[in-house]
Formats: structure tokens, sequence, C-alpha cells
């Protein structure tokens, strides 16, 4: 089967949402259409309540829209039965929400290694990838702290090691940096690049920071509801080689100029 014959990872198709609030409808995302190939990595921007976090939920499954439907591989999942869906998010999705959710009565390990549980895996061989990821987020060190034993930027390294340590066909992040120094922030952009590159983990990142979207190959801008604008960046500076899409090659940016 050659690559073009496959439907695109993600289809969010004419999503609509209304919330009920004291009694009145409110409309906030208001038809958003985007394709996500495999592989990508995108950011999403826009000024506050633009309903990033809001077509976020909806992405991950937490949520469903109003109207619309989100196709993951050609499949409906605001279709799915409740079952089906957990099992569909703990297989292909991760989450990096800034509310991380870690569980309390577990240690940082532990908290890393619980989707690879749920799933039935190998309690040693999962302690193992905890291990090396949690090192890789610099917390090499805290392994065995509990939530409460951490600062919130060390908690939010701990929801990010989770939400890779099974290594999730897309990520999804809101502001996966927000509360992070500047330092700490940019060493995690490298690991989302560096997935990216070696696995071909396609990136999803919601994000205020500029640096960080305009390092990103895509780049979607929401206000009030809609999509603004859809940005493809032929060159950057960022590591991620050209998207494995049917674009033509770029120049490589360390390539000297012709
Ligand atoms: N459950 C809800 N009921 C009513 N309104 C809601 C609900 N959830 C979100 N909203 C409203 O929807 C709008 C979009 O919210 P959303 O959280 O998606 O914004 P955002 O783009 O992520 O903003 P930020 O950059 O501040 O995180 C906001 O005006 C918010 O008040
Ligand atoms: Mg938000």
């Amino acid at each position: 089967m050659t690559a073009s014959a496959k439907p695109p990872l993600v289809v969010i198709d004419g999503v609509h949402k209304r919330f009920l609030h004291e009694g009145r409808s409110v409309q906030i995302l208001e038809g958003i259409d985007l394709v996500i190939e495999r592989g990508e990595m995108l950011s999403v921007v826009g000024p506050s309540g633009a309903g990033k976090s809001t077509l976020l939920h909806i992405l991950g499954t937490l949520d469903l829209p109003t109207a619309g439907r989100i196709l993951y591989d050609g499949q409906d999942v605001t279709r799915y039965s409740p079952g089906r869906l957990a099992t569909f998010r703990n297989y292909s999705l991760g989450f990096v929400f800034q509310a991380h959710h870690l569980l309390p009565e577990f240690t940082a390990l532990e908290n890393v290694m619980m989707p690879g549980m749920i799933r039935g895996g190998a309690r040693a061989a999962l302690a193992r990838r905890a291990e090396a990821l949690l090192t890789e987020v610099g917390l090499g060190h805290r392994l065995t702290h509990r939530p409460g034993e951490l600062s919130g930027g060390e908690q939010a390294r701990v929801a990010l090691a989770r939400a890779l340590v099974l290594e999730p066909m897309l990520v999804l992040a809101d502001e996966p940096t927000g509360n992070l120094d500047s330092k700490t922030s940019e060493s995690i952009h490298a690991l989302f690049f560096d997935l990216n590159r070696r696995r071909g983990t396609t990136f999803l990142i919601v994000t205020h920071n500029n640096e960080l979207a305009d390092s990103m190959p895509r780049k979607v801008s929401m206000r009030d509801g809609r999509i603004e604008s859809d940005l493809r960046r032929f060159s950057y500076s960022g590591p991620f080689r050209d998207g494995p899409s049917e674009r033509e090659p770029t120049l490589d940016p360390t390539d000297p100029p012709g």
C-alpha cells in the first residue's frame, strides 16, 4: 500500500462547539476544518478565548463537538463508545495539558509507568523506559518523589514523560512549557523535535510562545472560534526534516547557498 492510499492521520471536518451558559447558548467553535498528516508538527496560536483548548479537547476525544466529525485514519471517533475511546486514547494519543492530573499516591516513576500498566505491559521494561524518559526531562534524581514533593515545573515534566512513554502517534499539548523556565522549555521543545524526527510522532502544540510557534513547520492561527490562517514554512530554523508529505523537497537549511 502506498502512503498516498492512506487517509490522513486526522481530519477535523466542520467542527462546531456550543456551550450552554446560564441558559444561553454560546458558540465557541464556528466551523473548523483542518487536515493533519502523519509526522506533521503544527502549532496552534491565537488570543485568549479563541477556542484553542476547546478544539484540543474535542480532538483528544475528551469532549464531543456539537456538529461535525473528527476522523482518525478515516474513522469517525465521535461515534465510538466510551470503552473504545478509552482504548483509542491509550494506544494513540499523548496528552500534555496544564492541569496534568498526576496521581498523588504514586511516585514520579510510577506515574510515568501508569499508561503502560493500564495496557498490561511488563513492569520491568516499563520502569526502564519511564526512568530513561524522566532522565531526559531532567528528573533522573526525582524518580521516587510523589507529586506533592515536586515543584510545579517538575510535575509538568513528569506529565510530559507520561504522555510520551508509550510513543503515541499524536501528541496533543496545551501550553506544555508555559510554566517552565526558558532553559527547561528549550530542552523539552528539542525533545519534541527529536521524537518527531526519530519516531515520526505528530505534534499539535497550542502555545503563546512565539519562538516555539515560529520554529515549527506549520502554524495555525485561531480567532473567535475560526481558523484565521494556516501557514506552512518551507524553510525554518527548527531541526525538523521536511515533512513526509508529497511536498517538494526544500533546501536543507545547513546547505550552503547555491
Ligand atoms: N464549559 C464552558 N461553558 C461555557 N463557555 C466555555 C466553556 N469552556 C470554555 N468556554 C468559553 O469558550 C471560549 C474559548 O475557550 P478556550 O479555553 O478554548 O480558549 P483558549 O483559546 O484556549 O484561550 P487561552 O489562550 O486563554 O487558553 C472562552 O471564551 C471560554 O470562556
Ligand atoms: Mg487554552
